[in-house]
């Protein structure tokens, strides 16, 4: 959709630069589990973009000096030297020279931090293939000044993102953003992710989602294969339909504030996600011990008081608390006593819907 064999730095051009965008990490309330070909979903999906878990990634590019065919990449994470990180990405840039063949005619230098700590068990794929995809097009734009308008920039941001970890293309937009063909939404593509922004009521537009750490192990299976897992799932065929029915009861419920309708769906959902794990072959579990414990404990609370306030998770162990601004007073309380106990080291972040990704300063060596 995007291969365009034309963009190539003319001989005689030797253009350096820096490049350093922050993007942010998303929580799905439709979850995309399953996937086909290259990085389609098997169903739609909606995401809220968040504020303050984030990837910085900074790009440095010249002309490359040897001039051999390969991708020519420097990489640190958080500082450091990571080599298993950096034969990921070179993988990753070798599948899209079609669509940026200028990446063989430079060497680039890539330096990426996420905000929370790299312990903490969050998956960072989202945030940090945003981030990488939104420097490869600032970067083409930088040389070419192919892409100025607005629409079609976010548009190859959010494609090139999906290319590297699928949820990653709905971090490009603030608020909210849907990927994946349905009729709830005009536009919707599974190609690239859709903003969602403008429909949406005013009570999500600064709705929390707190994010508890109940274990901070790796992942015992990756989401790479957790999707490879669903081809053999029974319930993968009624999942999809399950998933296409629900995108159009929330998008009628993320329009008109029912917040009641969005929990019960968002925690449904991620009860889903977490049941195809379990009846995958093989099966596993990723939740732990303290995420039950705190799913009762969010679910008595709610029962109790009557607080909106929901849970959600996402491919791991970690709770992710979903509440309107309007009861943060009577919830934190709760949050501190209650959750924080429980939560591995006592970790937990506090983060709600943020307005997208941002392009920084330059920055020094
Ligand atoms: O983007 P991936 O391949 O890491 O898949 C992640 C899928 C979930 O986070 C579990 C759900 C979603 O839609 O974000």
């Amino acid at each position: 959709m995007f291969d365009n064999p034309s963009l190539l730095i003319a001989s005689g051009e030797t253009p350096t630069g820096q490049i350093n965008w922050k993007s942010p990490s998303n929580i799905a309330i439709i979850k995309y589990w399953g996937k086909y070909g290259v990085q389609y979903p098997r169903n739609p999906s909606i995401s809220f973009t968040l504020e303050n878990a984030f990837t910085q990634t900074v790009l440095d590019y010249e002309p490359k000096t040897d001039q051999g065919e390969g991708i020519s990449l420097d990489f640190a994470f958080h500082g450091e030297e990571n080599e298993a990180f950096r034969v990921k990405m070179v993988k990753f840039l070798e599948s899209i020279r079609p669509i940026f063949p200028f990446l063989n005619q430079l060497h680039l230098k890539v330096r990426s931090g996420n905000s929370f700590p790299h312990s903490a068990g969050i998956a960072s794929s989202a945030s940090s293939m945003s981030a990488l995809a939104l420097c490869l097009c600032t970067l083409e734009d930088e040389l070419f000044q192919t892409l100025q308008e607005d629409e079609l920039f976010d548009k190859k941001a959010s494609y090139v993102a999906r290319l590297g970890s699928g949820s990653a293309c709905r971090s490009i937009y603030g608020g909210m953003a849907a990927w994946g063909e349905t009729e709830a939404i005009i536009g919707a593509s599974n190609d690239f992710a859709v903003p969602f922004m403008d429909e949406m009521h005013d009570i999500y537009k600064n709705f929390h989602d707190d994010i508890l750490i109940a274990s901070q192990s790796e992942k015992s299976v990756s989401s790479r294969a957790g999707h490879g897992l669903m081809e053999g799932n029974a319930y993968a065929a009624p999942r999809y339909q399950q998933a296409n029915d629900r995108m159009k009861t929330l998008v009628e419920v993320l329009k008109n504030g029912d917040v009641e309708t969005f929990g019960a769906i968002a925690e449904n959902e991620a009860l889903t996600l977490h049941a195809l794990m379990m009846t995958s072959e093989p099966s596993y579990v990723l939740m732990r011990p303290n995420s039950l414990k705190m799913i009762e404990l969010i679910r008595d609370f709610r029962q109790e008081t009557k607080h909106p306030i929901y849970f959600s998770l996402d491919a791991g162990p970690n709770l992710h608390l979903l509440y309107p601004e309007t009861v943060i007073h009577e919830v934190r309380p709760f949050i501190e006593e209650q959750l924080v106990p429980l939560c591995e080291e006592e970790m937990w972040i506090s983060d709600w819907v943020g307005e997208g990704p941002e392009q920084l300063e330059e920055v020094g060596e």
